[in-house]
């Protein structure tokens, strides 16, 4: 008899963005004349930059002549794209990590979620709340909680980021061995200094933990003295591991093009204490299971590191950075409270209420869609995410329906 993995049956009841999407195509069912504004999910609206289709349309033709076809290529992604992360998101911080410790992935959902593998049941996880769903799902599945109970999972330690730590989780008081930590914050919106980075890296160092670093929204980073990468800080290539993407950067969400830093110095340990290169696993791993992206989609990339690359891509976040800006120019006038939208495309609003209802009445009054802050985990309740990744005339149309429920 065929038996399922039981610890799916602890997850809710599903992921957050297909729930969100289902109560919206319920809606629009019932209501065929509404026009619906779409601000949930961080999905990209604009064209790729002209210098990616450039390189991609090269790339399509290259694949039609035999002389130039390219086959499988090197799993952990092409020379030419690991150089120029290398050089252009690392070396031009100040961060010493080499082209081969950089590998290119299909999306850094895969990547966030898979990563856990490596590591055995019997850690202990420090997962931030609110939080991006795919860390605390992956390891639900994996088997490393026990029973959801009053909105929690039993067997994880939460780190409660909240409007008192200006959404800046505090050192965790038990000892833990794999960290979850992302900045720019999704969803918060929410940044942290190099010093309190700093704190994090001193602590796994001091711990022998490591720190996955989730960084998918460096590009949107405004304030020049904020890390764009965790390897600004000093002893962290020993203890952790960077995330990053294409999809918000480069418009790349419906492309996907996304790499995981491993820096060859991260060690992980077996029940002997034996020292182990987590580098060398993840590369067994990735070679494994995954037979790399698309030759095309990885010189699209690479364009993104051109100097024509480099502007359009400017032009793509200042986009909608200016969006973030009048979501909370418009959350002001309203009086509500709210964070990010500064070096982030995400505004996290307060709304005084049951996230799930403020949803439902942005949606009911205003045919705009919000992500519930509760979805996100419990210290999310009472919130509201609004993304600012949708056209400019878009949001401008969202805001004044927002105004108009709330009669201003
Ligand atoms: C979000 O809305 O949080 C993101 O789009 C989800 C993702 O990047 O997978």
């Amino acid at each position: 008899m065929i038996t399922i993995n039981e610890n799916y049956l602890k997850l809710q009841a599903s992921y957050l963005f297909s729930d969100i999407a289902k109560r919206v195509a319920s809606f629009q069912e019932k209501n065929p004349d509404r026009e619906v504004i779409k601000l949930g999910i961080g999905d990209v609206t604009r064209a790729l930059p002209k210098a990616c289709i450039d390189a991609f349309h090269k790339a399509v033709d290259e694949m039609a002549v035999d002389a130039s076809f390219r086959g499988y290529g090197p799993e952990q992604g092409y020379a030419f794209l690991r150089e120029a992360i290398a050089k252009n998101d690392f070396h031009a911080r100040g961060a010493n990590i080499s082209a081969d410790e950089i590998f290119v992935s299909d999306g850094a959902k895969c990547d966030t979620g898979n990563i856990q593998e490596l590591f055995s049941q019997d850690i202990t996880i420090a997962i931030p709340d609110p939080v991006y769903p795919v860390y605390l799902d992956t390891n639900v599945m994996a088997g490393r909680t026990l029973n959801f109970e009053d909105g929690r999972f039993k067997g994880i330690v939460y780190l409660d980021s909240t409007k008192e730590n200006n959404f800046v989780p505090a050192l965790p008081k038990e000892p833990v061995d794999l960290i979850y930590l992302c900045f720019p914050n999704n969803p918060t919106g929410s940044t942290i200094t190099k010093e309190e980075l700093k704190t994090w890296v001193d602590y796994a160092r001091a711990n022998k933990a490591l720190i996955l670093f989730d960084a998918a929204y460096e590009a949107f980073i405004q304030d020049e003295s904020l890390p764009k990468t965790i390897y600004e800080i000093e002893g962290a290539k020993e203890v952790a591991i960077e995330f990053r993407s294409f999809s918000k950067s480069g418009g790349f969400t419906g492309t996907r093009c996304a790499f995981t830093v491993v820096p060859k110095e991260c060690v992980a340990y077996d029940t002997t204490g034996k020292v182990h290169s987590v580098h060398a696993l993840w590369n067994r791993r990735h070679c494994t299971k995954f037979n790399g992206v698309s030759y095309p989609v990885q010189k699209a990339a690479e364009a993104l590191y051109s100097e024509e690359g480099k502007v359009q891509a400017k032009e793509l976040v200042d986009y909608y950075l200016k969006n973030a800006e009048l979501i909370c120019t418009t959350m002001e006038e309203l009086g509500f409270t709210y964070d990010g939208g500064k070096n982030s495309p995400y505004v996290w609003i307060w709304g005084n209420m049951d996230s799930w209802e403020f949803f439902d009445m942005l949606l009911n009054k205003a045919g705009v869609v919000c992500t519930p802050g509760a979805g996100f985990g419990k210290c999310g309740n009472g919130y509201i995410r609004i993304s600012a990744f949708n056209s400019y005339e878009n949001v401008v149309k969202a805001m004044q329906r927002i105004r108009e429920a709330f009669g201003k």
